[in-house]
């Protein structure tokens, strides 16, 4: 089938991609030409493991082409996916612009039987807007508008969309149901489920699976406080719940708090949703509360561990990126953990395997980037790890000693045994875990 895809961001990008791997002959649009020149010169524009390679394979055989402007190159595409931005406005709602503009400019060249979806997260009832400017637009126009979520994460993004738990697509006709059947048969013929909703029911469970999740984090975190206090573990605990199959164990690593480009966003614009509506959403309210406390106050550890204060140490911070296998810095933790250690009046050095030139503008220019984890680590008072990178895991304990200035870690991951760790005459620390 013939595809066009709005926007060659994460969700563009590796939807558009992985559409055409499917055996869909795949246009990818994006209004950013620096971007597009660098895709096409297989300069991807993030960091995202596989998709280099996936780009070049489609890219070679001819399904997956792109361009920088909407025009009459999508009028023979089955169906049009808006994959755009839809970031925080100023007061917690989604910003619908780009999305809104991305429908304007497809409506003059779609072909009837075509079908818009939205696979940008949007607030519920934003399918019935844009059917309204493709009716304003194209009122002779019969076509269909469907919603198709993505459920996609970063650094894991390709094998989420080729091995999905499951396929949401919100229709409201016949043509734009087979129209999504015909498309994802590559996807059901191996098992992935696909699910038929209202649009409507679909906008919300993009939503309710993101505030589910970001509620079930704000929970272990909060046991995590908890267990510091009583002496219990909660990787331990987590363990032990989650083999109840009504939790699960996923999702219940307890950390920094959650972060990231969407957790933050989509919470707060359902939040809003209800507030518009007249509803309530108390435990999300608290959700994202507790989120945004848990993200200015963690870096009290580090002064903790230091005795009450770090005016005139060095902290070596290991991670920036708001999670590993992606350079993404939007909300991530160490944004506020390095803006707090340095009104404390701290020396920061720092490593980040991909994601240094991103955190740049984000954090003070007083920050002093490293090569590797021992550069960072170089006369530091204490290291504090604060995204779970692979290779944290394996640190070389006695070299990195060898080289600070006094042996601390603070692990806000998990990912060092306090046993082996405290062993090499580390003072250890870390998140709900007895130490
Ligand atoms: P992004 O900012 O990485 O990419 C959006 C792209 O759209 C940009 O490259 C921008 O230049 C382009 N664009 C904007 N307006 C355009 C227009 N009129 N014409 C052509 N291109 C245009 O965003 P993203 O992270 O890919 O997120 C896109 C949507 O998907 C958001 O609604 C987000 O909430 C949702 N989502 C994101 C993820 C994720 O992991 N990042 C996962 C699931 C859903
Ligand atoms: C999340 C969802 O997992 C995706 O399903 C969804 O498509 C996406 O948001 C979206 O809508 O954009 P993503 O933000 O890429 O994906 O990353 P996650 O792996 O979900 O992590 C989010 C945050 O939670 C990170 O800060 C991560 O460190 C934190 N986290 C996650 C924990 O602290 N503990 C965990 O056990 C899991």
């Amino acid at each position: 089938m013939r595809l066009s895809v709005i926007g060659a961001g994460y969700v563009g990008l590796v939807s558009g991609a992985c559409f055409a791997e499917l055996g869909h002959s795949v246009l990818c649009i994006d209004n950013n030409p620096a971007k597009i020149d660098a895709i096409r010169s297989g300069q991807m524009p993030i960091y995202e493991p596989g998709l280099d390679a996936l780009v070049a394979r489609n890219v070679a055989a001819g399904r997956l082409t792109f361009a920088t402007g909407i025009d009459a190159a999508i009028s023979d595409s089955a169906a049009v996916f808006i994959a755009v931005g839809t970031p925080s406005r100023f007061d917690g709602r989604a910003e619908l612009t780009f999305v809104h503009a991305a429908v304007e400019a497809c409506a003059p060249f779609l072909k009837a039987g075509a079908v818009v979806v939205n696979k940008s997260t949007v607030p519920i009832g934003t399918g019935d807007r844009v059917e309204e400017i493709l009716a304003t637009v194209r009122p002779e126009l019969a076509v269909s508008v469907a919603s198709n979520p993505e459920f996609l994460r970063e650094g894991a993004a390709i094998s989420d969309f080729m091995e999905p738990d499951r396929i949401v697509v919100g229709v409201e006709d016949d043509n734009a149901r087979a129209v999504a059947e015909a498309i994802y048969a590559p996807l059901t013929a191996k098992g992935a489920p696909l699910l038929f909703t209202r649009r409507r029911t679909s906008e919300m469970i993009k939503y309710a699976a993101n505030s589910f999740l970001a509620t079930k984090l704000g929970f272990i975190n909060e046991i995590a406080d908890l267990c510091e206090h009583v002496g219990a573990d909660v990787a331990e605990v987590a363990v032990g719940i989650g083999l109840d199959s009504r939790i699960g164990r996923k999702f219940l690593n307890a950390g920094p708090g959650f972060g990231g480009s969407c957790f933050p966003k989509d919470a707060l614009a359902l939040l809003n949703t209800a507030n518009d509506v007249g509803a309530q959403m108390p435990i999300l309210e608290r959700v994202i509360h507790a989120n945004d406390l848990r993200k200015r106050n963690i870096g009290r550890k580090i002064l903790k561990a230091l005795g009450g204060s770090v005016r005139g140490a060095t902290i070596g911070v290991l991670g920036l990126a708001f999670k590993p296998e992606t350079d993404d810095m939007r909300e991530a933790p160490s944004i506020d953990i390095v803006a707090s250690l340095d009104y404390w009046g701290a020396a920061i050095r720092a490593y980040d395997p991909a994601a240094m030139e991103q955190a740049k503008p984000k954090l003070p220019a007083s920050v002093v980037y490293c090569d590797d984890p021992y550069a960072c680590a170089e006369g530091a008072d204490a290291i504090a790890i604060v995204t779970e990178w692979n290779e944290f895991r394996t640190l070389d304990l006695a070299r990195l000693k060898a080289v600070m200035r006094r042996p601390v870690i603070v692990d806000m991951r998990n990912v060092l045994s306090a046993a082996e760790v405290e062993a090499q005459g580390f003072q250890y620390d870390s998140v709900g875990r007895p130490g």
